[in-house]
């Protein structure tokens, strides 16, 4: 459930019609609903009521200051995958003692960081990263709270692009090896053995995947219990799947529920804390990119509706033939319906936002796309020198702007020409 809605033929957020918010803010623009982003993280923390838990927000899904900081009011931890999702996380008010820190290749400076803040943990992802936490803690004279990243080897079925928990997979340490490596990790003097993480895809449209995933892991916790390594938090990662289109994934609740039941069977699993990593289910639904129609080009095989917002500030149809909606903003209007690939301005043939959608629609008029709220701004770039659009999160019936537009000057700020003397050329 999500607070985008038609009243009287009009796309609403919360309180707000759209067309309010483009005559504000103009377009294309990113729209987010506070109550829906607070809905979907307390579907989480209602369904694992009183078993230990805590929610880390996949911040690279959405990294907004204002949705990181409301997201910490209700007490969110946070998973981060670098430096500067930490500094976004500490700068929004989140508390660095609830963070877990992901990725393949942690640098030094961002260990060092994260070591020097206090943060919960470590999700290693191979030995040679154990490794290099062992000897940036003994540096700092600290010692770092991990969880191995372990690779179950189950099939998410999801797009190979956001299917990790393959050994194929760069992702995490493949579980027949995992207990040697926890052996090793326990013998280190700075650090400590806290977890264990597994995260094995995204828009997982599923529970049976995840349920194969923890029995994995479950077998191994056993195994590490025989080897006297106590295990306080399971981290499950996120991945839990939203419908975009027809997809009918499990609610947050159905997901939490059937974990809890398959690891109540487990002796001592009452102390075990859950974590979870959800990004796309907090904030997918939770945001519209709000855009307007330039033109409308009919063609002999195809018509086109030619819009404000391209493939660099939305970039998953092209890149993942990723489907999300495409609604008319104002239905009020009688205009002639047609089928239409919605495409951008940028100079790529793969530069849409959809195909052959069904629109009564005429230039001038304004288009919601759905589900933008995550993976959305955070993968946009400024491809043809575009600016990337900014962001309002819409409460109640105000809507703040949480990130300015950007300027045409900060497009090359931080850029520089060449000295005079190395100008010419010979
Ligand atoms: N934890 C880890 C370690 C992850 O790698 C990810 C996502 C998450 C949590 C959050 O997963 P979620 O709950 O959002 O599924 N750009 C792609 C999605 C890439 C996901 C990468 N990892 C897309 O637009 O579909």
């Amino acid at each position: 459930m999500d607070h985008f809605e038609y009243r009287d033929g009009v796309l609403y957020a919360e309180e707000l019609p759209l067309p309010r918010i483009a005559e504000e803010f103009g377009t294309p623009c990113y729209v987010y609903s506070k109550a829906t982003l607070a809905r979907h993280f307390r579907a989480y923390t209602e369904a694992l009521g009183s078993h230990p838990h805590l929610i880390c927000y996949a911040v690279k899904a959405n990294s907004n200051l204002a949705v990181l900081n409301l997201l910490a009011r209700l007490g969110a931890g946070f998973d981060i995958v670098s430096v500067g999702e930490l500094e976004r996380v500490l700068t929004a008010g989140g508390d660095p003692a609830r963070v877990v820190f992901s990725g393949v290749a942690k640098q030094e400076n961002e260990m060092a960081r994260a070591l020097s803040v206090g943060i919960k943990c470590f999700n290693v992802e191979s030995r040679a990263e154990l490794e290099r936490l062992d000897a940036v803690a003994r540096g700092l004279d600290r010692v770092a709270p991990v969880s191995l990243r372990v690779n179950p080897d189950v099939d998410a079925g999801t797009h190979p692009y956001i299917s990790t928990g393959l050994k194929a997979n760069k992702f995490g340490i493949a579980v027949d090896e995992a207990r040697e490596v926890y052996r090793q990790a326990a013998a280190m003097d700075n650090v400590r053995v806290v977890g264990l993480d597994c995260h094995i895809g995204s828009q997982l449209t599923e529970t049976a995947p995840f349920l194969d995933a923890l029995d994995r892991l479950l077998v191994l916790l056993e195994r590490l219990r025989e080897d006297g390594i106590e295990i306080e938090h399971l981290d499950l990662g996120g991945g839990l799947g939203v419908p975009y289109h027809d997809e009918r994934p499990p609610q947050p609740f159905d997901y939490a529920t059937a974990l809890l039941e398959r690891l109540s069977r487990w002796p001592g699993s009452d102390r075990l804390t859950l974590l979870f990593e959800p990004g796309r289910s907090i904030a997918a639904n939770a945001g519209v990119l709000l855009t307007r129609v330039e033109f409308l080009k009919p063609g002999e095989t195809k018509n086109f509706a030619i819009v404000d917002a391209a493939m660099n500030d939305l970039i998953r149809p092209a890149l993942y033939q990723a489907w999300q909606a495409i609604l008319p903003v104002d239905t009020t209007q009688a205009r002639p319906s047609g089928t239409y690939d919605v495409v951008g301005p940028v100079c790529e043939t793969g530069d849409f936002l959809g195909q052959d959608r069904e629109l009564a629609i005429a230039a001038g008029d304004l288009l919601a796309v759905r589900s933008a709220g995550a993976y959305g701004f955070v993968m946009a770039s400024n491809y043809n020198s575009r600016p990337r659009p900014p962001e309002v999160m819409v409460d109640g019936d105000r809507a703040h702007l949480v990130r300015r537009r950007e300027r045409l000057a900060d497009l090359w700020a931080g850029e520089a020409t060449l000295p005079d003397d190395s100008a010419e050329t010979p």
